[in-house]
């Protein structure tokens, strides 16, 4: 299984959150898509594209259970959630709902936005280590006032891996009248989606990540009641175009001359990544059981807790780093990750939990992985672990 993926083959890969890998087939398919571009360009853009886009779109709307006509195609998660909080219709005085899970740099858009809009960011601070899902709803709840107009929510978390209970969060955002951004970039790929069913506002997904196309395929899902009033990032030529579709979605077509190719290996990566264990929930059930024993695994040899219930993560689990480790500050954490990566050929992410309280080390799951992998992570910090 291994050998299908482009990765380094002797480096053992336990970072598949950060930038997701592709599988050979993705990426041969992404580099005939840049040769078909490069032998004919202005056929390729003027003809050929956009009805390459429409199939893409198909493919993906069935994959994320949407209608495709609501998904536009934007570079990464990173950027759909700047476009619709950019253009999002706040009054001055306004608040805006945040969590301290979320991913640091949409919390920084958020700030920023907000800031130039005058409105409040209110953070919810969900406690980690947490015991259920319903504290997680109960500290969104807290911060919700008669001025709240808009939260965002991830839907797995980066730095602590949750998934979040996001339909009962919608419906209650919903009940008091607050619009929902769910930072979806790890949902695609990792979890079952029905997106149509969600009730969501905006879902911004990667599809770079856990659905291991190539790099720079992101989405926006925007529910219909919104298409009337948003754009793409970029404002171009769909302008004029003769086309029922809503602007954000040709605007996501066509933000210029750019680089299609990551958006045109999605129907390849759905399929690829399929075929190997027959079907998405397999694949789901290889990743999520692989990850729940890696992470008995670790927490027996390196005698540390599980910050969560195992049933509320996906392919990827934070544990706390073994003590003496585990107070570490960002540039001691760095070094230690040089080491597992020079000494031991482990990539691993190390960082802070939430509210910079302990430091931790976030393990992943994906088709090639095997327990074997964690077993190496456990004998490498073994090894550099002080001893008594
Ligand atoms: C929760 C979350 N949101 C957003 C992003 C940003 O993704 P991208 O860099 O592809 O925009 C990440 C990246 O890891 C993430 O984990």
């Amino acid at each position: 299984m291994r050998a299908q993926f482009q990765l380094q083959q002797d480096v053992t890969f336990l970072n598949h959150g950060s930038y997701g890998a592709c599988l050979h087939d993705v990426t041969e398919h992404q580099i005939e898509m840049i040769r078909s571009l490069e032998r004919q360009p202005v056929k390729f853009f003027n003809k050929f594209l956009l009805p390459m886009l429409e199939d893409v779109r198909q493919v993906l709307g069935d994959f994320l259970g949407c209608s495709p006509s609501s998904l536009g195609f934007v570079r990464n998660a990173t950027s759909g959630i700047n476009s619709i909080l950019r253009q999002y219709p706040f009054d001055k005085g306004d608040e805006m709902v945040v969590t301290n899970h979320g991913y640091r740099a949409c919390a920084y858009a958020s700030s920023a936005v907000c800031k130039d809009k005058g409105v409040a960011v209110k953070v919810a601070e969900i406690p980690f280590p947490l015991e259920d899902h319903h504290q997680i709803i109960a500290s969104i709840q807290k911060c919700f006032s008669n001025k709240t107009k808009l939260l965002m929510v991830d839907h797995v978390s980066s730095p602590t891996g949750l998934i979040f209970p996001i339909k009962e969060i919608i419906d209650l955002a919903h009940e008091h009248q607050i619009t929902v951004i769910v930072d979806g970039a790890h949902g695609p790929g990792m979890l079952p989606l029905e997106l149509e069913g969600l009730g969501v506002d905006f879902y911004v997904g990667n599809c770079h990540k856990w659905l291991a196309a190539a790099k720079s395929s992101g989405f926006i899902f925007m529910d219909k009641r919104h298409h009337c009033h948003f754009r793409g990032e970029v404002i171009s030529h769909a302008q004029d175009w003769d086309s029922t579709a809503p602007f954000f979605q040709r605007d996501g077509d066509w933000p210029g001359t750019w680089d299609p190719s990551p958006v045109l290996t999605i129907p390849t990566a759905i399929s690829s990544m399929r075929s190997l264990f027959g079907s998405w929930d397999a694949l789901r059930e290889h990743n999520s059981s692989l990850v729940a024993a890696a992470t008995d695994l670790l927490t027996l040899q390196l005698g540390v807790s599980r910050l969560a219930p195992q049933y509320m993560f996906g392919s990827m689990v934070p544990l706390p780093l073994p003590l003496p480790f585990s107070s570490l500050d960002i540039a001691q954490l760095g070094s230690i990750k040089d080491r597992l990566l020079d000494e031991f050929m482990i990539e691993i992410p190390l960082y802070l939990s939430p509210n910079e309280s302990f430091s931790v080390f976030r393990i992943s799951a994906q088709a090639y992985n095997v327990l074997e992998d964690y077993k190496r992570l456990a004998e490498a910090f073994q090894a550099i672990l002080p001893k008594a």
